[in-house]
């Protein structure tokens, strides 16, 4: 949620902080702006829309400021227009705010301040911060405190312990020019360290062109950056040592490389997702025959975390929350765990009842929504002070392993998947599953509830995963976007799967709707008698997802009632399926797999089908209205 940026050093910082913005505007879209300090005063330039409108507006001026901030937003208060747009300055411009996220007492310190004289020109919470700062800022003549390292640092410090909420935030003042504050408070912000220049953002993508050399300010932290370095305290000034590490990521992760969409690129990408995975994860050293004391799985993750397992608790939001389902089926399944998935926004404000001996783990691709982050939390907390087998044991699942996630749970299992920029999950969600996979492997390993030779099976099944997925890809991607036509104006769709597959009717109705804004439910097979059949005619189009396997014919007999209430029929089967036709008015074929593993490549299609259906219909895929990467807020 909102993209931050910030820039002090030897260059101009303009064109760095559109850039950065550009980088982070998967964060939020809907109004953006960037400030500078310019002969001596605040220079800000704003505008609604997104991101090329203030590149637009600023590509007309000529601003030679050496430092500055910039901000991408995803409104919380405030509709989406200019005027509540960031950077936020004080009444007299001396100061410049960009922030993200809530500030849950801003009514109160607005009303403290209007009684000061303060006047108000957004209906933004983030407005109240330049101007406690700039109340709080004595002016530049007086005598400086020599216990903090600058009167801009004490005036910041001293505001954001008058706030509430969870926020990240970076501020500049005209009256301090060679400074660069940065807070970080439930929020993500990260530092970056060049040759005599210095950066701030809200993720390490917008860092990438310029250094790889990176510092994730953690809670409580504030930053002082100037063109001679960089020095950090925490809230009650007193300087802290952090060193900073280097990343290991190609600035080309970060580019479209030719695809029309990150979403298409992301697509494409998956089948090298999933050969990552194999090679990270699975043991090359197994052997069922030959060497029974070695796990087929290596997942690194600590003994004490498995020992006298009863329970597995997850806890995600969104298209996590789709591949957790799919975990729950296979750590049942494989590996005889009872588990259950929660959304980790519920199990804040409802957690389930406490339970011994548990395994509670955390699934978001970007590592930072705060909705997960907070139930890990909650977690954590209440389990804390227990007796030992309600002590906490946490991980978490993710692509970002160097994000705040990592700094509340356990240990991390790292899905191979990189860096997510399109908006709707794709690669991320199936690279969640295969740690699914590999953690259900690796209890069943553990606890006997599968053989060698079951998981040779499921092994030998994987390692032909990429070549399939590359099969869909080559043969499938322009019949679909061919088929894509026809559903252009398509009102509504019911998406439904039984067992494995139901979580991939529910994702595929998730993408459908998420991108392309048509009307999309999933529902359990079984389940459409019960309910969603009412709403059936020719206008309604079922996709059933009719892989071979025990479900199989209840599959096709629910896709017969449909059928037989007139709703257009697209089945997801396999290349094998030679009876497909006499059901489905269209089909979305697949290579022949093992019903286990069968959600790896049911989902592609259906990605791939959304992706044509929102490009075609000329919408922005990798930025849909109203919606962010990373969700910031509760
Ligand atoms: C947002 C994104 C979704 C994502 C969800 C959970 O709503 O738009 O694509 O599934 O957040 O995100 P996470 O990063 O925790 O997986």
């Amino acid at each position: 949620m909102c993209g931050i940026v910030g820039y002090i050093g030897t260059q101009t910082a303009k064109e760095i902080l559109l850039a950065g913005l550009e980088r982070l505007e998967y964060r939020g879209y809907d109004s953006a702006g960037i400030a500078t300090v310019v002969d001596g005063k605040i220079h800000s330039i704003r505008s609604k829309g997104k991101l090329h409108k203030l590149r637009e507006k600023a590509e007309k001026e000529l601003i030679l400021s050496k430092a500055g901030i910039g901000h991408t937003r995803w409104a919380t208060h405030g509709k989406p227009e200019e005027h509540n747009a960031h950077p936020h300055m004080d009444n007299n411009n001396r100061i410049a705010v960009v922030q993200n996220g809530i500030i849950e007492n801003y009514q109160n310190l607005k009303e403290k301040l209007s009684s000061k004289g303060y006047q108000f020109l957004s209906e933004t919470d983030t407005e109240v911060i330049p101007n406690l700062i700039a109340d709080l800022l004595p002016s530049p003549n007086s005598d400086t405190d020599l216990i903090y390292p600058s009167p801009l640092f004490k005036a910041v410090l001293e505001s954001i312990k008058l706030l509430d909420g969870a926020f990240a935030m970076a501020i500049i003042s005209s009256d301090y020019p060679d400074e660069l504050m940065v807070v970080r408070q439930q929020a993500p912000i990260v530092l970056g360290f060049g040759q005599g220049e210095f950066f701030c953002a809200s993720d390490v993508t917008a860092l990438v062109p310029y250094t790889s050399t990176v510092l994730s300010l953690e809670n409580g932290e504030i930053a002082r950056l100037t063109p001679l370095g960089v020095e950090i305290y925490d809230f009650s000034g007193h300087r802290l040592k952090k060193i900073p590490h280097l990343l290991d990521w190609n600035p080309m992760s970060v580019e479209k490389q030719g695809f029309r969409h990150y979403m298409l690129k992301e697509i494409y990408e998956q089948p090298s997702v999933v050969r990552n995975c194999l090679e990270k994860y699975i043991n090359k050293d197994w052997n069922p025959n030959k060497n029974l004391n070695c796990n087929p799985i290596n997942l690194n993750l600590s003994p004490e975390l498995y020992e006298n397992l009863e329970q597995i608790n997850i806890l995600a939001c969104g298209t996590s929350w789709h591949a957790s389902l799919v975990g729950r089926y296979l750590l049942e399944k494989l590996a005889n765990i009872p588990t259950r998935v929660q959304y980790a926004s519920e199990f804040r404000y409802a957690p389930s009842p406490i339970t011994a001996n548990t395994l509670t783990i955390g699934v978001t691709q970007s590592g930072e929504t705060a909705d997960t982050l907070a139930a890990l939390e909650t977690e954590k907390q209440r389990r804390k002070d227990t007796n030992s087998i309600y002590k906490s044991r946490l991980i978490g699942i993710t692509n970002r392993p160097e994000t705040t996630l990592a700094t509340i749970v356990d240990q991390i299992i790292d899905t191979q998947a990189g860096i997510e920029i399109g908006v709707a999950a794709t690669k991320t969600f199936l690279a969640q599953l295969m740690a699914f996979y590999f953690l259900a492997i690796d209890l069943g390993y553990r606890r006997q509830t599968l053989s060698g030779g079951e998981i040779q099976l499921i092994i030998d099944g994987f390692r032909q995963l990429p070549e399939k997925i590359e099969e869909i890809l080559k043969t499938q991607e322009r019949r679909i976007q061919e088929l894509a036509h026809n559903y252009l104006e398509a009102k509504d769709f019911i998406f439904v799967g039984r067992g494995i597959n139901f979580p991939i009717a529910l994702e595929g109705a998730l993408k459908l709707k998420e991108i392309s804004y048509i009307h999309a439910e999933g529902y359990p097979a079984g389940e459409l008698k019960h309910g969603p059949i009412a709403l059936l005619d020719s206008k309604v189009t079922v996709v059933s997802i009719a892989m071979a396997g025990k479900v199989y014919d209840k599959a096709i007999s629910n896709a017969q009632e449909a059928k037989a209430r007139d709703a257009h029929l697209i089945g997801v089967v396999s290349t094998n399926d030679t009876n497909a036709t006499l059901t489905f008015d269209d089909l979305l074929p697949i290579p022949e797999v093992d019903e286990l593993l069968s959600p790896m490549l049911t989902v592609i299609p259906l990605q791939i089908l959304s992706y044509h259906i929102a490009a075609k219909r000329g919408l922005d895929v990798d930025q849909p209205r109203n919606l962010a990467k990373s969700v910031t807020v509760e």
